[in-house]
């Protein structure tokens, strides 16, 4: 039946269309690979280097949640590490395909709205977002957390990078009700640092800090107006 809620699926579904379609704004926005989005460089995040350089992660397999051109993607692989790499845009793949390629770096690409994934319990060693969680609405923010606990073995790592509420990139500083009244996530959510341990309770926390801004000529990615946390899921 159209337009009509019966399960909580529905309802997601119909939350979903009140907002902006993904999809065709995220493959517009990768059509122009030279406008200078600084996370357009082919670097990993800061944090995520400094993770395996104190040895609180090492290589296993990887799941990546909204990976675009895949730089981090590219980086796990470096290190050995057996990598799904997931995004809704065609357009992110195709670059990231093509710089896997340049590299001979196997990464299984996949095209999907991460919502949309079929995972095995417990697969995954590391489940890692760069900028992805930012744009998820408040109501698939359940979803998300059963998404990746879903996917981490137990004692599994979950890595996040996500904007700082009202910080130097934006990060909307929104109730969850007003993503709602305003039809919008405003650019993407704000977080604070209580926020985010809230939303992540169910995980240990490992470290919540904010993103080291790296200079241009550095070849790690680091910007002001992010944070980095590290999370463990219980054994
Ligand atoms: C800010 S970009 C970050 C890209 C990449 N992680 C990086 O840091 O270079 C956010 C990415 O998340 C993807 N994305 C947003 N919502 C998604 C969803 N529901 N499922 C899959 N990918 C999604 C977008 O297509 C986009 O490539």
């Amino acid at each position: 039946m159209k337009e009509s809620i019966n399960n909580y699926e529905d309802l997601l579904e119909m939350l979903d269309a009140l907002l902006r379609e993904p999809a065709p704004f995220w493959n517009e926005f990768y059509t122009d690979r030279d406008k200078g989005v600084p996370f357009f460089s082919n670097k990993p995040d800061e944090n995520l280097v400094s993770y395996f350089e104190k040895e609180w992660l090492r290589p296993g397999k990887v799941l990546e949640l909204g990976c675009g051109p895949g730089r981090n993607a590219l980086y796990f692989s470096e290190l050995t590490c057996e990598v799904d790499a997931v995004d809704l845009s065609e357009t992110s793949l195709k670059w990231a395909t093509e710089r896997a390629k340049e590299k001979g770096a196997d990464i299984r690409f996949i095209q999907k709205n991460i919502f949309d994934l079929e995972i095995g319990e417990g697969s995954y060693d590391i489940v890692y977002d760069s900028g992805c969680f930012h744009h998820i609405a408040p109501h698939r923010k359940m979803s998300y957390i059963d998404l990746v606990s879903k996917a981490l073995k137990p004692g599994g790592h979950f890595a996040i990078t996500c904007f700082i509420e009202g910080g130097a990139l934006g990060g909307a500083d929104l109730s969850d009700w007003d993503v709602y009244r305003k039809r919008s996530l405003m650019g993407g959510l704000g977080f604070t640092e209580e926020k985010l341990r809230t939303i992540f309770k169910d995980f240990k926390e490992l470290e919540i800090r904010k993103m080291n801004a790296a200079a241009p000529s550095s070849n790690v990615f680091g910007v002001n107006g992010l944070w980095t946390a590290l999370f463990k899921k219980n054994k």
